[in-house]
């Protein structure tokens, strides 16, 4: 696949890995990108993961058209990417590894080899010129590892992305871009806000014509709209305006209390209503729809004198990501001593720029009629 005159694909869809990354469900698989640049000199940019390795070399060998490889530029060295360095570098013994000088580091650690002989160390505003083409390196460290550099090859005004702007999901599978780059962004990057809004910064002051992610397809029209759903992802403001009901239930009754909030806050006009039950649905979706959101609603059940474990784990998700800048209300259950919504305030006690709802619901053991007042009450407080 020919993405300029000069560039061409030579990445690798995944439809065996079973979860990426060892957690993440990726139902349409997963597109493992790099590139070639042929030039006066051809540069390949990254490699993929270790189990595509043979087809990834297929396609290198296809593309360079009986050329040799001067340089593999190496982006980002999670091992989706990486795993072939040692192989390529094995292959074409007279090619140069151009990375940051963390990256050598890491690949002295996964490879047992720094390449010290044939290594070109970039860092923040270097130059590689190819010929007519010319990359100048951008840093952009702990998006999401420390060693990541991006390129910008100027005369195409291409923006070599690493991670960034990636999303779950194969090439030769069409689905909306939003929704499963949203959920790799908060899954994976969502911690490291703080360092996405410095590196779009730089981006700012750059002439791009085509993003050439990692992952996921390869952007070039409105990229306003790619670049302005980043910034709203990493300055962790809500996208939209609604509520997200995330429960556990172990009878039942919990769910009931949640579903029927959903129905009120529906008649009461709420944009957008989500519910999720965080034992059965994927957890990664439903912190994905928590930062999504402007509310959130934690619906769980008192259990060995703490909260239902899922409600634990997922509330553990959001603090690791810096959840903030948002409402959040509570709905407890519990047959004797109920403390579910105290546990939950104390886990979110470090999260900034919480505001909780006034309105409480307390459910001992099944939905009374005091708590269908309740959750009425709720449900006319978050849509105010
Ligand atoms: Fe796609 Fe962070 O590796």
């Amino acid at each position: 696949m020919n993405i300029t005159n000069s560039v061409k694909y030579i990445g690798v869809n995944d439809h065996q890995v079973d979860l990426f990354e060892g957690q993440y469900v990726v139902e349409n698989g997963m597109a493992y990108n790099s590139y070639l640049i042929l030039d006066e000199k051809v540069a390949v940019t990254d490699t993929v993961d270790g189990n595509f390795l043979a087809q990834w070399f297929e396609n290198l060998e296809n593309a360079l058209e009986g050329r040799s490889p001067d340089y593999l530029i190496v982006h980002h060295m999670e091992p989706d990417h990486s795993a072939g360095i040692a192989a390529f570098a094995k292959k074409y013994p007279q090619a140069q590894i151009v990375a940051s000088a963390k990256a050598f580091v890491m690949m002295k650690n996964f490879f047992g080899d720094d390449f010290a002989d044939r290594r070109l160390v970039v860092g923040e505003g270097d130059t590689l010129s190819l010929g007519a083409h010319t990359l100048t390196f951008v840093t952009a460290p702990m998006v999401h590892w420390p060693e990541v550099v991006l390129s910008y090859e100027q005369s195409e005004k291409l923006l070599f992305s690493a991670d960034a702007f990636g999303k779950f999901g194969a090439l030769d599978v069409e689905e909306d871009w939003a929704c499963e780059a949203r959920r790799y962004y908060i899954g994976i990057v969502g911690k490291y806000g703080a360092q996405v809004q410095a590196l779009l910064k730089k981006a700012a002051g750059l002439d791009i014509a085509k993003i050439l992610p990692l992952h996921g397809p390869i952007l070039e029209e409105n990229l306003s709209y790619y670049i302005g759903l980043y910034d709203t992802w990493s300055s962790y403001r809500p996208e939209d305006e609604g509520v997200l009901i995330a429960y556990t239930s172990v009878y039942g009754n919990t769910k009931k209390a949640a579903l029927m909030l959903a129905e009120m806050l529906k008649e009461a006009g709420c944009p957008k209503v989500a519910v999720t039950d965080l034992a059965r649905d994927d957890m990664a979706e439903a912190v994905e729809d928590a930062f999504r959101y402007s509310k959130l609603v934690l619906a769980t059940t008192t259990y060995n004198g703490d909260v239902f474990p899922f409600m634990r784990t997922f509330i553990d998700h959001l603090t690791e990501r810096n959840y903030q800048k948002r409402t959040v209300a509570f709905i407890e259950n519990g047959s004797w001593a109920p403390v579910a919504t105290k546990v939950m305030k104390g886990m979110l006690e470090k999260s900034k720029e919480l505001t909780y709802a006034e309105s409480t619901v307390k459910i001992l053991s099944a939905v009374s009629e005091e708590n269908i007042s309740e959750l009425k009450a709720l449900a006319n407080e978050l849509v105010s």
